[in-house]
């Protein structure tokens, strides 16, 4: 028989031993996260760019994995291994403008060590992290934080493992006369190599990559938007990056972009080596708003060049491997719908019945702010 006393006195002997196990249980699961950035495929086929064929005939989109299927897929996915409580101190690699001469506002890469991050702070291509920026709001608290799409391949752009990179746009405008400047972007595009910054993430789910080589994908980017592109581009089609990641991507990669000026195209000296060394895979088409005008004599939209491009598009879009991506400004979103349904008009299709069913396929994908 036991007296209450010596129930409660072994109760309490007991917690050291419960709290050791919740302890090894933490560290178990914080291994295996900082264990995932190692692409798993290792398939042994060499590179060899193939041309994708247009379907012959409609496939119906409704068929490919319910969201269930899609869920369990992604639970591998990194989450929050750093919330704002306790983000991770990364120091500021490098920090330089995207932009050329004449081009309008302020665009910048900016690339992070994480090497120090212990839980590591891995990532996959899609995702997006925190930045929270350094200061106090006008009402003396910390800032929040901001979310960016993430701009480098799990293998950073130095292919080594330990860094993140990101786009900025430096958010500016006008307002009684005065210009204001966004709390966050401008404290990210002023960052100089050696700071700290507070980071958090990774984040997201929305934007990721399906697995498959032979998957295609279109993308949708106004300005900044090309962040998650420009990933997606270097997993399919930068050199080192293919060796690492031993993702032989054999699809179709077709990129709408919109920029205000010429000047203000990121990337776009990598986007034409993938064009050069991949013709047959990689599709580049632009939308230079302010230098070119669609056919009512406006600017010329993404959405503009949509239309243009519509039956091959809904050709590729009737394939059930064809993935399509939005990222960028979130008023696109209107336009390029209007040019979806008149697109798909031209077809005999049905937008809005033809989208919820990409959604729900998970072959339709937005991140738009
Ligand atoms: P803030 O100081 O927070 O100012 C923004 C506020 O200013 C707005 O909320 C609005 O109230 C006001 N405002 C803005 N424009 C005007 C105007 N014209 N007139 C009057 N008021 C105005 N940004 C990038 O540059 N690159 C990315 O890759 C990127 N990825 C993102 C991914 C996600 C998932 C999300 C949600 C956002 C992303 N953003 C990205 C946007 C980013 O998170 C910030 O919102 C952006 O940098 C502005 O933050 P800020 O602190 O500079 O501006
Ligand atoms: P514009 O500003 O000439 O109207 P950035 O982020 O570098 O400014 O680029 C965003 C691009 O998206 C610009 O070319 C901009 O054109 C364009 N844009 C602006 N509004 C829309 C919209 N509603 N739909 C599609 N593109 C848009």
């Amino acid at each position: 028989m036991y007296s209450q006393s010596t129930v409660i006195a072994g109760g309490l002997a007991h917690i050291p031993v419960v709290i050791g196990v919740f302890s090894f249980i933490q560290k178990f699961f914080s291994k295996r996260a900082s264990n995932f950035p190692q692409d798993t495929e290792l398939k042994k086929s060499p590179v060899k760019p193939v041309e994708q064929k247009a379907a012959s005939k409609p496939a119906p989109v409704a068929k490919a994995e319910n969201k269930a299927v899609v869920k369990k897929k992604h639970a591998d996915v990194p989450v929050n291994i750093y919330r704002p409580k306790t983000p991770y101190e990364g120091t500021v690699i490098e920090n330089y403008s995207l932009l050329k001469e004449g081009a309008i506002g302020r665009v910048n890469h900016i690339t992070f060590d994480l090497k120090d991050s212990d839980p590591f702070l891995n990532y996959v291509e899609g995702q997006s992290i925190g930045i929270m920026p350094a200061g106090e709001d006008a009402n003396g608290k910390p800032h929040k934080l901001r979310l960016y799409s993430i701009a480098s391949t799990r293998h950073g752009d130095d292919f080594n493992g330990n860094t993140v990179s990101l786009c900025v746009r430096q958010l500016q405008y006008e307002k009684d006369g005065e210009t204001i400047n966004g709390v966050c972007s401008t404290y990210l595009c002023d960052i100089k190599p050696g700071d700290k910054v507070k980071i958090t993430g990774p984040v997201g789910k929305e934007m990721l990559l399906p697995d498959e080589e032979d998957a295609n994908i279109v993308m949708l980017a106004t300005g900044t938007g090309i962040a998650p592109m420009r990933a997606y581009l270097r997993r399919m089609f930068e050199p080192t990056e293919k060796e690492k990641n031993k993702w032989n991507f054999k699809g179709k990669a077709w990129l709408f972009m919109g920029a205000p000026k010429s000047a203000n195209l990121l990337y776009e000296e990598d986007l034409q080596r993938y064009l050069e060394d991949y013709p047959d895979n990689f599709k580049y088409t632009k939308a230079i708003s302010r230098e070119q005008q669609n056919t009512k004599g406006g600017r010329m939209y993404i959405q503009d060049r949509v239309l243009e491009s519509a039956n091959e598009l809904f050709n590729m879009i009737e394939n059930e491997k064809t993935h399509i991506y939005l990222c960028g400004l979130k008023g696109m979103e209107p336009g390029i719908d209007e040019a979806m349904s008149r697109a798909a008009e031209e077809k005999g299709l049905n937008w809005s019945e033809l989208r919820p069913q990409l959604k729900k396929a998970g072959r339709w994908h937005v991140e738009t702010y």
